[in-house]
């Protein structure tokens, strides 16, 4: 009697974990980064901030950011702290604005790169990453 009854707890908890782990192909995760497909669509790009900032995060050629950090979503960075909880630990924006504008301000060995100083991401786009990072 206990054994079946265990049996079906245990089916039922790993279908609630593949039913939490299911990954919707289109809509964008709150806290983790936005689907790859909805960054790429040309004919109807993101219009909002916060998945515009995923999409530049993601982006090899602009932020990458996850080649160093664990970022929800993505394969996991572990050469610098996993970017979680990012309101709470970063109440102040514009002390988060100004470690990914220019890292050397917080730490002047920083090995983060400078995206602002080094035109690797403009302004704009910068704004828009911080956006996103605070949904993390
Ligand atoms: C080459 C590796 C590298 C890349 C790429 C990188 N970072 Fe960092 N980041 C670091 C390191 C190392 C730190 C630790 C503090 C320091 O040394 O500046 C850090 C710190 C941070 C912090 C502060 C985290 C904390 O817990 O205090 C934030 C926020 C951050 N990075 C965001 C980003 C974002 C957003 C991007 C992409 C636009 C990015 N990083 C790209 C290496 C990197």
């Amino acid at each position: 009697m206990r054994k079946s009854a265990n049996i079906i707890l245990g089916a039922s908890v790993a279908l609630l974990l593949g039913s939490l782990l299911a990954i919707p192909s289109q809509a964008q995760i709150p806290g983790a980064v936005p689907d790859a497909k909805v960054c790429k669509d040309k004919d109807n790009p993101p219009k909002d901030a916060v998945t515009q900032g995923g999409c530049i995060v993601l982006e090899r050629t602009k932020g990458n950011c996850m080649a160093c950090h664990a970022i929800a979503g993505t394969t996991a960075g572990n050469i610098a702290p996993p970017l979680v909880q990012m309101k709470q630990r970063f109440p102040d924006k514009t002390k988060l604005r100004a470690q990914i504008d220019d890292a050397r301000k917080l730490n002047p060995r920083s090995v983060m790169p400078p995206f602002g100083p080094n035109e690797i991401l403009s302004q704009d786009e910068i704004d828009k990453v911080v956006e996103f990072v605070l949904t993390l």
